[in-house]
């Protein structure tokens, strides 16, 4: 067990917002759900461990119920843990069918962006895991945090704009010239972020949310989502021209035909634009008066977000007691997920992250100081936010970590880091230890992790992933 208040506490200050962030958000089930992976194996007597006969990665079984009380309790790594938790709203901004509908409209808005060519959906896809398939592509391999091309700290980022200037004009960018910009970064999953109590790799997007055109605190903890859904349509990488403001957006959507530019739109979406068929007519439905403001846009749209809970993998079934909903193979290799390779000290289920950040030691950490740029302590360099595991086998394509290449290039590449105990030992985290794995166990975890955690419906885009086909997307 890792030493849970030392990393990534609710010390670490961020810029001016008030309310320092993780002791007092509500979203925080994380150290409960670990409690619960450890301790529950041995009475609950659940189906998870009654499928355990063949999973040939030397699982023993689990004590018999009569067993619990007398003597030691032996783990198989199989023990049924906590199920998905309910989803947390904000006090300030319930949910509501409406809404949520309202903020998938718009997440999947390109007009939301200055050029109408990008919409929160255009890096963030159920089909590829909540991120951006785009990131394999050599034109998303771009220049990293340096901000210089060709050097080690290249990521595989998002694809943004060109650079424009404040009146709407191609402008050359230091970096990409009239190139396409890349994101220093790779975009993280967008399904299950709900969980987080601060969103991005570093966690710099908090708890509490500011609005961005009034400036006032409009949710005090457990707002993170609506945080960092302020940033990317300001973005001069993202999504719109330098100096474009929420306030340009707010005056553009009052008067923009809803997914105008997009196609094969859900039943449900196109429903509520043919009865309300302006974003006036549509706010006026969901908050019963039509002003188009920032604040609702944001709250919508972190409403919708909060309805991409991919909880039906193979692992819930199991979990729920359907031993036969992941495979043998994948049965052992959810027991070394647990117990030899140690993976769920960090990636807890039932969300496969522990809200906290670590440095795994993937990357040489002065390329990317992560969590230490925002915190100003030198005892956070390179650690990120611990990426919750469902559908990463659909991300895998796009690269993993927050660099997608080089040791991130695969979910092989990814689990070898592990294998020996990280790459890089500068402040890499104690729990990083290499481990002794039987190829044939290897590839048992490689399996799990694959397809164990995929929630067959964000892979097929069904609802809740269901969306419309985007203007720009080829
Ligand atoms: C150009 C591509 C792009 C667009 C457009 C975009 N994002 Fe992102 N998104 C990213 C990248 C890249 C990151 C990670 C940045 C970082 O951590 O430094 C990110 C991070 C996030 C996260 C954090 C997830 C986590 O676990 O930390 C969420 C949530 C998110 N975006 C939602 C949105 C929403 C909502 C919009 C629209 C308002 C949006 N994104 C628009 C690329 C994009
Ligand atoms: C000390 C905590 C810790 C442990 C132990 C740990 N991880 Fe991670 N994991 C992280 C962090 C932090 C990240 C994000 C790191 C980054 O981007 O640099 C991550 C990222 C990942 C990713 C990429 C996810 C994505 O969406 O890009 C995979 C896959 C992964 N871990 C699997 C595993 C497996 C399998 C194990 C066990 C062998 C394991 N992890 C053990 C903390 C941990």
């Amino acid at each position: 067990m890792i030493g849970g208040s030392s990393v990534g506490g609710s010390n670490l200050g961020e810029s001016g917002v008030g309310g320092s962030g993780l002791s007092g958000s509500s979203v925080g089930g994380a150290d409960s759900a670990r409690a619960g992976t450890a301790g529950e194996g041995g009475g609950a007597g659940t189906g998870a461990t009654a499928g355990d006969g063949d999973t040939g990665g030397g699982a023993g079984r689990p004590p018999d119920a009569s067993d619990a009380g007398s003597g030691p309790v032996y783990l198989t790594g199989l023990e049924k843990t906590d199920p998905y938790p309910a989803a947390v709203y904000p006090r300030e901004n319930p949910y509501s069918v409406e809404k949520a509908l309202l903020g998938k409209i718009l997440f999947l808005e390109e007009q939301l962006s200055s050029h109408d060519t990008q919409a929160c959906g255009t890096c963030h896809r159920p089909g590829a895991g909540g991120s951006d398939p785009r990131s394999g592509l050599s034109a998303s391999l771009g220049a990293g945090p340096n901000g210089v091309l060709g050097d080690a700290d290249d990521a595989r980022g998002s694809q943004g704009i060109v650079r424009c200037d404040s009146a709407g004009h191609p402008k050359p960018d230091p970096i990409y010239a009239l190139q396409v910009q890349v994101t220093p970064r790779k975009a993280p999953s967008a399904l299950d972020a709900w969980f987080f109590n601060q969103l991005f790799w570093d966690g710099r997007a908090t708890t509490s949310f500011v609005d961005p055109v009034t400036g006032v605190i409009a949710i005090e903890s457990g707002g993170a989502l609506e945080s960092q859904a302020a940033g990317p349509p300001v973005s001069d990488v993202e999504m719109s021209c330098e100096g474009y403001s929420w306030t340009a957006i707010e005056s553009k959507l009052a008067v923009a035909a809803p997914l105008k530019l997009a196609s094969q739109i859900p039943a449900a979406m196109s429903d509520a634009i043919s009865q309300h068929p302006s974003y006036p007519a549509l706010f006026e439905w969901v908050y019963g008066t039509p002003e188009v403001t920032a604040r609702r846009i944001l709250f919508a749209i972190a409403t919708y977000e909060r309805l991409l809970r991919s909880d039906q993998t193979p692992w819930d079934r199991f979990n729920a007691g359907d031993s036969d909903a992941l495979t043998p193979d994948q049965r052992a290799g959810l027991a070394l997920f647990n117990l030899n390779a140690r993976c769920s000290t960090c990636h807890v289920p039932p969300l496969f992250t522990d809200n906290k950040f670590h440095n795994i030691g993937a990357q040489a950490p002065n390329l990317d100081g992560g969590r230490s740029a925002i915190s100003g302590d030198t005892a956070d360099l390179g650690k990120m936010k611990t990426a919750g595991l469902r559908n990463v086998g659909l991300r895998a394509p796009g690269g993993l970590l927050h660099f997608g290449t080089g040791s991130g290039a695969t979910l092989r590449s990814v689990l070898d880091v592990y294998r020996q105990g990280g790459i890089y030992h500068e402040n890499t985290d104690p729990d990083i230890q290499s481990m002794i794995l039987t190829d044939y166990e290897f590839e048992q975890l490689l399996e799990f992790v694959q397809n164990g955690l995929t929630d067959p419906r964000a892979a097929a885009e069904l609802p809740p992933f269901d969306r419309p086909r985007l203007g720009s997307e080829h």
